[in-house]
Parts: structure tokens; C-alpha cells; sequence
């Protein structure tokens, strides 16, 4: 299998995209690290995988927390001696705007969903160079690092840091035979941190009419960290339905002609 004897970092591996990911690795023949801030749904996709037949361990920890990235990483790479491919995955989003978001709140998105990124990439990273043997990262992002929306003004600005990071960090790893991607998920199952519920997620402005769903971003990842993108490095995959080939967000964009109406 095109992962036999890689192991796999995934971050954030609980029930919805994270999870899929770390599924979808071990199918591919990886042993997956899952970690999430809640061990319990670290541990459930541990058993999902090892019930299907597949190598996992349960790595708990909180990515925005130097200190338990040093001790989740070093956990992975003293039990597995490498880790090959990482997936930033773990995000948080508070449903706030730039007029009612506090900074403790701004701080909080942004320590989890990009600095948590930084952390376990750099920490993950010195392990690969100083393994010497290369290896793969996938940074999931968003389309709302693309375009700005209403009452997410953290996270849409956390995304996009994202974005630019996975370039950064791809530039300063070539030499070290390191690729480093991201991945753009539009509205996918549930909303993170399953604030909005698949049943009530609108799909208008996704071109292709339905959700993404977790396997469309896991598959995406696969390709990313497999030889077969043995070429791509700093790049943004948008798996999407084609939302961000459209002109923007037709559900954030107020009916003005509703309004008119309603005024005359
Ligand atoms: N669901 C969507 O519609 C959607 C759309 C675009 C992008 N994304 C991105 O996809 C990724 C996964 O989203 P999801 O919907 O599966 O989210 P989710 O909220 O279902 O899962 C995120 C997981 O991260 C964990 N987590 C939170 N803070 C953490 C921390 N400090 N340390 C470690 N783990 C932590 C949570 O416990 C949770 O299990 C995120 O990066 C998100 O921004 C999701």
C-alpha cells in the first residue's frame, strides 16, 4: 500500500474531518498518531481504525500548549522513531465578528487554529531533518481563508495565516526533501467544533449542491502526502464543490431586493 511503514501525525482526529484523515491514512497502510484535545475522541478513532485492521495510537494532547506539542510529539517519534507525514487538522472557531469579538476570544482562535499549526509543525519538522528521510505535511485551511464572511473574523483570519504559512514553511523545507501543502475544505459535515449542524448547513453557494464530506478532504490529503504529488509542494488543494470558483457567498450576501420590497 502506497503508506506501508510511514507513520502519520494527525492533529484534531476526532469525529468529523480529523477522524476521516487518520481513517483514511491507516487504510493506505500508515501507523496514524491521533491527537485531540479530548483523549476520548482520540481513543474512538483509534478503535475505528484498529477495528478495520489498521495500526493507530492515541497521542492526547493540546496543540496550542508548547509544552504538551514537545511531549505528544516526542510520545510519537520515542514509540515509532519517525514520523513521515504530519496533518494540522485541530482548529477552534468562536462565531464572532471584528464589532462583538474580544481579544481573549480573537487570542484563543488564533492560538489554537494557527499557532497550534506552527507548533507541531516545527516541532514535527526538526524531527524529520533530523531524521533526514523527508516527509509530507498537509495544513487544513478553509475557503474563509480565501474570502472574508461575516461573524468569523478569528478564524477567517486564522485560515488565511494558514495559507501563507504552508508556503513559508514549504520554502524553508525543500531542502530538506520536506513538501508541504494545504488543503481548503468548504462547509463539510458538521461545523467545526459542530456549532451548526449538517441538517442546517446551506449549500447554496457551492456549485455542485451538497456538503463536502469528510472522505472528499480525507481522499485529498491521501493524494497530497503520496508519491504521486512527489512534485507539489506549496499548494493549496481546494476541495470545495467549486465555491471559491464562484463570485462569493450568496447566503452571507443580505436579499437587498427582499429589502426593497419589504420598504415599499
Ligand atoms: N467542518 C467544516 O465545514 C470545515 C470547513 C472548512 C474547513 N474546516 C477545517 O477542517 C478541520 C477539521 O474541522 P472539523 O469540522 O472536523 O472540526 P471539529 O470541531 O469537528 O474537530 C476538530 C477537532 O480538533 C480538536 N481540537 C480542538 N482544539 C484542539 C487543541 N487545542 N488541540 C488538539 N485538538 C484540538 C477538537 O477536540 C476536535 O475533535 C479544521 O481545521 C477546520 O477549520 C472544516
Amino acid at each position: 500500500m502506497e503508506l506501508d511503514g510511514k507513520v502519520a501525525l494527525v492533529t484534531g482526529a476526532g469525529p468529523n474531518i480529523g477522524g476521516e484523515i487518520a481513517r483514511r491514512l491507516a487504510l493506505a497502510g500508515a501507523v496514524v498518531a491521533c491527537n485531540d484535545l479530548g483523549p476520548q475522541a482520540a481513543q474512538a478513532t483509534v478503535s475505528s481504525i484498529e477495528e478495520a485492521g489498521g495500526k493507530a495510537l492515541a497521542v492526547p494532547g493540546d496543540i496550542s500548549d508548547p509544552a504538551s506539542v514537545v511531549d505528544f510529539v516526542g510520545q510519537v517519534v520515542g514509540s515509532q522513531e519517525r514520523i513521515d507525514v504530519l496533518v494540522n487538522n485541530a482548529a477552534i472557531t468562536i462565531p464572532k465578528g471584528l464589532l462583538d469579538c474580544s481579544y481573549e476570544e480573537w487570542c484563543k482562535v488564533t492560538d489554537v487554529a494557527l499557532n497550534g499549526t506552527f507548533l507541531v509543525s516545527q516541532a514535527v519538522a526538526r524531527s524529520m531533518v533530523q531524521r533526514g528521510e523527508g516527509g509530507s505535511i498537509v495544513n487544513i485551511a478553509s475557503t474563509s481563508g480565501h474570502r472574508g464572511r461575516r461573524n468569523a473574523v478569528a478564524y477567517c483570519t486564522a485560515k488565511a495565516g494558514i495559507l501563507n504559512l504552508t508556503r513559508a514553511m514549504a520554502c524553508d523545507l525543500a531542502p530538506h526533501g520536506i513538501r508541504v501543502n494545504s488543503v481548503s475544505p468548504t462547509k463539510t459535515g458538521a461545523s467545526v467544533g459542530g456549532l451548526q449542524p449538517t441538517g442546517a448547513r446551506d449549500t447554496r453557494e457551492i456549485p455542485l449542491g451538497r456538503l463536502g464530506r469528510p472522505q472528499d478532504q480525507a481522499r485529498a490529503v491521501l493524494f497530497l502526502v503520496s508519491d504521486a504529488a512527489s512534485f507539489i509542494t506549496g499548494e493549496d488543494l481546494r476541495v470545495d464543490g467549486g465555491s471559491l470558483a464562484t463570485w462569493g457567498t450568496r447566503s452571507q450576501t443580505p436579499d437587498l431586493a427582499a429589502s426593497a420590497r419589504q420598504e415599499a
